[in-house]
């Protein structure tokens, strides 16, 4: 079995990141058109991709995208309206999907301020299976993303797989809830099936407080349980760290 390595890239700033996710999402899209007709991508959540998000928006990257060969999805979402300031659809919207105009059936944002998260769970599964022209139902095969983009938090976690929480342990579901006690909060995720079935993973990773965190990830023991993100290891896909120098300051210390 080919153990993936994740490829690092070690860039100036935030900014840099942010450019250089930019390009590479440019690049992908491009090529999956080209073969399929479509590009298939989730966006990450919290704050760390605001500034990609912007920038897509803008020139050169808005006018080399073909936005209506898109379909949107997201890895991850609080439980929260869309227009609360904590969604992360809202962000992505205010940043982006609004600016470009982006159709909206081709958004597909997770109902996680639905009283039942179970079934608004079921409800993205059944999104995924029809836009992606899969048979209803938990298939064998989950849907393959184009790209997953995702972010890391200080303690390890990535969409909304956080250590230790159910979520962690689905081997079946596309997409479940997941109660955060270390939040107090419950969310919705995308799982370790989909983004380890993904073509390609960008983890988008910035500032000095995601060093520990980074170095414990990339080059630590491995302790999925209560680093979450090590398991994030597409099976026949690319995994890319983009991360500034204030993020990778600790590489290279294991
Ligand atoms: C969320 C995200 C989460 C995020 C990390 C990093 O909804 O919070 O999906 O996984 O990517 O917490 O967040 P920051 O980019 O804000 O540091």
């Amino acid at each position: 079995m080919t153990i993936l390595v994740p490829e690092v890239r070690h860039l100036a700033d935030r900014e840099a990141v942010s450019r250089a996710a930019a390009d590479e999402l440019q690049r992908l899209a491009a090529a999956a058109i080209a073969v399929r007709g479509r590009f298939r991508l989730a966006l990450a959540g919290g704050s760390t991709p605001k500034r990609l998000y912007e920038l897509l928006a803008g020139p050169p990257w808005r006018d080399a995208i073909d936005w209506e060969r898109l379909d949107v999805f997201f890895g991850d979402e609080r439980a929260v309206p869309p227009d609360d300031a904590e969604s992360n659809y809202h962000l992505a919207y205010e940043a982006m999907l609004g600016p470009v105009s982006l159709p909206p059936s081709r958004v597909h944002r997770m109902e996680a301020e639905r009283p039942n998260l179970d079934t608004a769970a079921l409800a993205y599964e059944a999104t995924m299976a029809r836009v992606f022209g899969l048979p209803a139902g938990i298939a064998e095969e989950p849907p393959r993303f184009d790209l997953v983009l995702l972010g890391l938090g200080k303690d390890g976690h990535t969409a909304s797989l956080f250590p230790h929480t159910a979520a962690l342990r689905e081997t079946k579901r596309w997409c479940v809830p997941n109660w955060v006690p270390q939040q107090d909060a419950h969310r919705m995720t995308l799982t370790y099936p989909v983004l380890n079935h993904a073509r390609e993973v960008i983890f988008l990773v910035a500032g000095e407080d995601k060093a520990e965190p980074l170095s414990e990830v990339l080059e630590g023991p491995p302790d999925p349980e209560r680093l979450p993100s090590q398991r994030v290891r597409p099976t026949a896909g690319k995994l890319l760290f983009l991360a500034d120098v204030a993020a990778a300051a600790m590489l290279g210390q294991h």
